[in-house]
């Protein structure tokens, strides 16, 4: 045992902090422990001694110390004193393990993870670049246009609501207040929903995961875009389908080609509000079509609204797909319009297929985090995303008109895009060369990254552009980007590169 001579153990409190001051004796204490200047078994000076010590009120050293020992830092007995615990498990000297065989890892690991998509993903995950390096790589809402604080204030309030209920494991088809506000959200944008058809989930991409466990089995169909979202293609290649691309008109996909190539399908997974990567818009009438041809087929339409609300001129889309047709697959996400650190998304689906989904679920992660659903719930309730969305969707409109002017700057005239109205990337067609992953790679040397057709293209074609992100940086640096970018492109056209070989899927 030890005993202390400073009786303020040369602690300090400070007067002006936002933190009370027996919140910051504790925070001092637990720092302590921590670093070890007071080892298991310090004796703590009696409450007395120590305010005196520090010249404070005696109430306060008692908060702390009562707070210290119901949180398991410290152990209090009557007539004896207060003294930093011991801890749980002694520290086990390590040592190193004898040599042995070293597991055959290559030869253990499944299709799922092996196949061409997941060696391809490979070759993209750790792009090289310079801590200046523009980034138009990123789906993902500015950091400052974050709302922590707005964010801060439901998670407290979330815990003062429902305490130890936030803290556990949350119903499997997830909070029902969170359910009734998704809702009555997505009857506001003209999708009937209940409560009851909602499941939430840890992301869309793990609904999307759910969807491809539980309708592919290996070897079957599924169709795709001719380039789509990147997260879908490895998910399903993992689950052992064959993707089977669909060309596309103006409108939408073709119906010719989907008749054709539908047949026995498990599904058709579309984006009909902003393609991810084109940012193309299925139009009200092929909309229509898709759905009877869905049920003519027999092959169920997966609709990813993973943008939803991102409008950035302030016109509605057309009617969703699930409005049209109660039995699509309808998935939504607050990961783009708030923050992708929530892990919250959802699906709607037909009763019969929810109920398996959701035991699905359930063994895959036991459920999402409670107390970001209630945290979630309390930000829509007050309004919070309403608002939030008034201040940023200005901003992304900004963003895109600034990357879409410098672009035209910068590049020569033979390139041309659109500019989209939903979302938050725009797509670069290069029909005509340069090759998409050597832009890529030039672009890390001139200090831009982008997103190459590499990983979202199913057919060569599908792979011949460039995706754009325009959310992450502000307007000058985008203008720098398309400057680099533009360098990186006349770049590789003098070194005449040759397009890669033809993607093969699962
Ligand atoms: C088209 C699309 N769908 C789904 C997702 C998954 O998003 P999350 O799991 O964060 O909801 C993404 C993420 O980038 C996406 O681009």
């Amino acid at each position: 045992m030890q005993t202390n001579r400073d009786q303020s153990l040369g602690l300090r409190l400070s007067a002006t902090s936002r933190l009370p001051l027996y919140r910051q004796l504790f925070d001092a204490v637990v720092a302590r422990i921590h670093d070890g200047t007071f080892p298991k078994g310090f004796r703590l000076p009696p409450t007395r001694a120590l305010a005196k010590g520090l010249e404070t009120h005696r109430n306060t050293v008692v908060r702390a110390y009562e707070e210290l020992a119901a949180a398991g830092f410290v152990e209090s007995t009557v007539g004896r004193g207060t003294f930093v615990a011991a801890p749980l498990v002694a520290p086990r000297p390590t040592k190193a393990p004898p040599p042995r065989a070293p597991m055959p890892w290559s030869t253990l690991m499944s299709p799922s993870v092996t196949n061409d998509v997941f060696t391809r993903a490979e070759r993209f995950a750790h792009p090289v670049a310079s801590t200046d390096a523009v980034l138009l790589n990123r789906l993902q809402p500015a950091d400052e246009l974050l709302p922590h604080e707005l964010f801060r204030r439901c998670i407290e309030r979330a815990i003062e609501d429902y305490g130890s209920k936030a803290m556990g494991y949350a119903p499997i088809s997830g909070v029902q207040r969170l359910k009734e506000l998704i809702a009555h959200d997505l009857a506001r944008q003209g999708v009937p929903a209940t409560p009851d058809d909602l499941l939430i989930t840890t992301g869309s991409q793990q609904a999307l995961d759910l969807l491809a466990r539980a309708l592919i089995s290996r070897g079957e169909t599924f169709l795709v875009d001719e380039a789509t979202y990147p997260g879908a293609i490895r998910l399903l290649a993992a689950a052992g389908a064959r993707l089977v691309p669909v060309p596309c008109d103006d409108e939408g996909p073709n119906l010719a080609a989907l008749d054709r190539l539908g047949r026995g399908a498990k599904g058709c997974y579309l984006m009909p509000n902003c393609q991810n990567p084109t940012g193309r818009r299925i139009s009200q009438a092929r909309r229509e079509e898709l759905v009877e041809w869905s049920h003519r087929a027999g092959v169920p339409l997966i609709e990813d609204d993973y943008a939803s609300d991102l409008n950035l001129d302030g016109r509605a889309p057309p009617a969703a797909l699930r409005t049209l047709d109660g039995e699509v697959l309808y998935l939504g996400t607050y990961s783009k319009k708030l923050s992708p650190a929530l892990r919250i998304g959802y699906l709607l689906a037909p009763r019969s297929l929810k109920d398996r989904l959701e035991l699905l679920k359930h063994a895959m992660d036991l459920g999402t985090s409670a107390l970001m659903q209630y945290a979630l719930a309390e930000f829509l309730d007050r309004g919070y995303l309403d608002a939030h969305l008034r201040v940023s969707i200005p901003r992304y409109r900004a963003r895109r008109d600034a990357l879409d002017a410098a672009l035209k700057k910068a590049l020569p005239s033979r390139y041309h895009w659109s500019s989209p109205q939903t979302g938050l990337a725009l797509w670069l067609p290069l029909p005509d060369g340069p090759d998409a992953e050597a832009v890529w790679l030039e672009g890390q040397k001139h200090g831009v990254l982008v997103g190459p057709g590499t990983v979202s293209g199913v057919t060569e074609a599908g792979r011949q552009g460039l995706r754009l992100g325009f959310c992450v940086e502000p307007p000058g640096r985008l203008a720098e980007g398309a400057k680099r970018l533009a360098r990186a492109l006349a770049a590789v056209d003098r070194r005449e590169v040759k397009p890669k070989t033809q993607l093969e899927v699962v």
